[in-house]
């Protein structure tokens, strides 16, 4: 198919969706790297992903950080001076007017950039952490650093202890406030939209059978099919800041 006939495609499914999502008492969305790709923050597993050019277990692991926590706060301070530099996309302004049109919308994002909350997300899960937020290793606490670059090796004003980015890592597991909040949108909604993601690292890569199983019509939008495209009711192929706003009412 050609890139005009995948287009027209879409145009066909969208009234449908669009109805659904009105008629909706509950949304969720789970959202992944290509909703932030069209903002021009790279993606991790695409042609010029992040995990192309870097080897996760050398970068995004705490071993790796106890290893050599200057390098992991090195690769970080990059993606913090490239992230710096973007603003949301269309995709995350229909998120977030989408939240505005609905009596109940959860919008769980894997994404750490900071974009759906800068686009006026609100009742937002960011359940791989935030890169503009450090947490001390030694007293736990956790608070908003948006220095670019952050001076090597930070640390804790309160103790002293060194700080890492609050961030979850290969190995480590989610907060479990997170899991609970995900699974009670994920189990609530008629709707799941399931945005830009490779459905590759888990435990997001299930949430869409969650929610399917659990009776939500489940659409997926992505650039190419993914892991989650047998399991969707529904995929369409395309950009997310293409796609995403022709679902809501207004205008963004
Ligand atoms: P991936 O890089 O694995 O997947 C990005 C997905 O976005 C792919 O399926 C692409 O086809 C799709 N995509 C690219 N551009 C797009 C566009 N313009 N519109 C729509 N879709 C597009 O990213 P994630 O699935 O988010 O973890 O990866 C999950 C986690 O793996 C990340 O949160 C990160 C990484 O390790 C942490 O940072 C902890």
């Amino acid at each position: 198919m050609t890139g005009h006939h995948l287009e027209a495609a879409v145009q066909e499914n969208i009234p449908r969706i669009r109805s659904r999502l009105s008629k909706a008492s509950s949304v969720c969305v789970l959202a992944g790297a290509g909703n932030s790709a069209d903002s021009g923050v790279p993606t991790f597993r695409g042609k010029d992903g992040l995990w192309r050019n870097f080897r996760a277990e050398e970068l995004a692991t705490p071993e790796a950080f106890r290893r050599d926590p200057k390098l992991v706060w090195e690769w970080y301070n990059w993606r913090r001076e490239i992230i710096a530099t973007k603003s949301p996309n269309a995709a995350h302004l229909a998120l977030a007017a989408m939240e505005r049109q609905s009596p109940s919308f959860t919008l769980i994002t894997q994404n750490v950039d900071g974009l759906h909350a800068k686009a006026g997300s609100k009742n937002l899960i960011e359940i791989h952490g935030n890169i503009w937020k450090v947490r001390c290793t030694a007293c736990g606490c956790i608070s908003m650093n948006e220095d670019v670059p952050i001076p090597i090796l930070p640390h804790c004003s309160q103790c002293n202890g060194l700080l890492r980015p609050y961030i979850v890592w290969f190995g480590e597991s989610l907060d479990p406030a997170d899991i609970t909040r995900s699974m009670d949108a994920l189990h609530r909604c008629d709707v799941l939209l399931v945005v830009g993601t490779s459905g590759i690292v888990q435990p997001a890569a299930s949430f869409a059978s969650v929610a399917r199983n659990a009776g939500a019509y489940v659409v997926e939008v992505n650039v190419e099919a993914t892991l989650n495209s047998d399991l969707v009711d529904e995929t369409l192929i395309g950009r997310a800041s293409e796609i995403v706003p022709m679902f809501i009412k207004e205008l963004v």
